[in-house]
């Protein structure tokens, strides 16, 4: 599987912090996910053009079958990740969002504050997550599953689809 990620941060991208969150989804990734994977990695600022441009790039350049993003989906300002995503998506999947609110509620209140969507461009899936490392990990721990079977969908892969059904019947 080809992940790209990508930190979105006026200050990490301007080297003013290190990004850790970036390193953190290729760590977790790594562990739910197994070997096998390679990574592309991108960093921009909470620019709107320039967040399309990089999800463009990832989705129809590099044929990423994963793109995660992390960092401006709260309310400041300057998070404008959704819009920015939601500008290049041609299916959008809200229930990425509202799972990871849903879920990560009950452990972190703030959770209702992250605007994070997910949708298809091509064959690549784009998920948002928000800011922190630690969000990193708890979200994609619980979209891990959905993000693995939406990969298969893509892909075509009808065996894994026919199995997954049979598992649910
Ligand atoms: N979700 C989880 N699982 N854990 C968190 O710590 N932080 C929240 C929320 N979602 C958080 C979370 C907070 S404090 C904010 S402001 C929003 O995500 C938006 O974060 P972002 O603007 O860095 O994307």
């Amino acid at each position: 599987m080809k992940i790209g990620r990508v930190t979105i941060s006026d200050r990490a991208s301007a080297g003013v912090y290190a990004d850790r969150s970036g390193p953190e989804i290729e760590r977790v990734l790594s562990e739910v996910f197994g070997g096998g994977l390679t990574f592309v990695a991108s960093i921009v600022p909470d620019e709107p053009d320039q967040i399309a441009a990089a999800l463009r790039h990832l989705a129809d350049r590099e044929q990423c079958d994963v793109i995660v993003t992390t960092g401006g989906t709260g309310i400041s300002a300057r998070d404008l990740t959704p819009e920015a995503t939601r500008a290049v998506l041609e299916k959008e999947l809200p229930g990425f969002g509202e799972l990871m609110r849903m879920q990560s509620h009950a452990k972190v209140r703030t959770a209702i504050l992250s605007r994070a969507t997910a949708g298809t461009r091509g064959r690549s899936l784009i998920v948002n997550l928000p800011g922190k490392p630690s969000a990193v990990r708890e979200c994609l721990e619980i979209l891990a599953p959905a993000i693995r079977e939406g990969v298969a969908h893509l892909r075509g892969d009808e065996p894994h689809r026919q199995q997954a059904q049979q598992e649910q019947q």
